[in-house]
């Protein structure tokens, strides 16, 4: 079974003061563009830099994540680390995740600017950050996830499998 890590990073939405509803979006969109079964993997965790590298490696490491989509905690504000969390526990970055979302999300607000989010790449797991507004979990999510199973397949994850109405899954032929 495959299995898809979603995380949320929010200080107010940990101590449930206001309700998740990125998670739930990316849970939703998720839903819409895999034809494969896959299971999510959800947590909601506070803007705190060592809570949310645990987290990730165990996302990763324990529950055999082969996907991690995180949301929030990408903006310029003090407490907002996800990136720098995702640095410090990824092999490798993957900066054309973060450059592809900001150019997307420019066409609807000049703030997308103000988002660091990235992607990298723990063992056989893709970890990919969106911004926190739920609004934008779908426009960044389908942008880049073309290019997701190609990039599972060459860590050595499982394949997924997309309908390709909503987004085809890009996968180059061998030459
Ligand atoms: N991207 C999209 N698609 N839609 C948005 O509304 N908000 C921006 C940006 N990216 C936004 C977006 C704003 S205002 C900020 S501060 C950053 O994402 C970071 O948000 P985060 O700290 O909640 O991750």
């Amino acid at each position: 079974m495959i299995r898809i890590g979603i995380l949320t990073i929010s200080d107010r939405a940990s101590q449930g003061l206001y309700e998740d509803r990125s998670g739930p979006a990316i849970a939703e969109c998720l839903t819409e563009i895999l034809s494969c079964d896959w299971q999510a993997v959800a947590r909601i965790v506070a803007d705190e830099l060592p809570v949310i590298e645990a987290t990730l490696r165990e996302l990763c490491d324990v529950d055999a994540c082969s996907l991690v989509v995180t949301t929030g905690g990408t903006g310029p504000a003090p407490r907002d680390v996800t990136p720098e969390a995702t640095a410090n526990v990824c092999d490798k970055l993957l900066p054309g995740f973060g450059e592809l979302m900001r150019a997307v999300s420019l066409r609807s607000v000049p703030t997308a600017i103000l988002s660091r989010q990235t992607a990298g790449i723990r063992g056989p797991s893709l970890i990919v950050n969106l911004p926190g507004k739920p609004s934008a979990i779908r426009e960044c999510l389908l942008a880049v996830f073309p290019a997701i199973p190609y990039c599972i397949d060459l860590i050595g994850g499982p394949r997924l499998e997309t309908h390709p109405t909503i987004v085809p899954a890009f996968r180059p032929k061998p030459a």
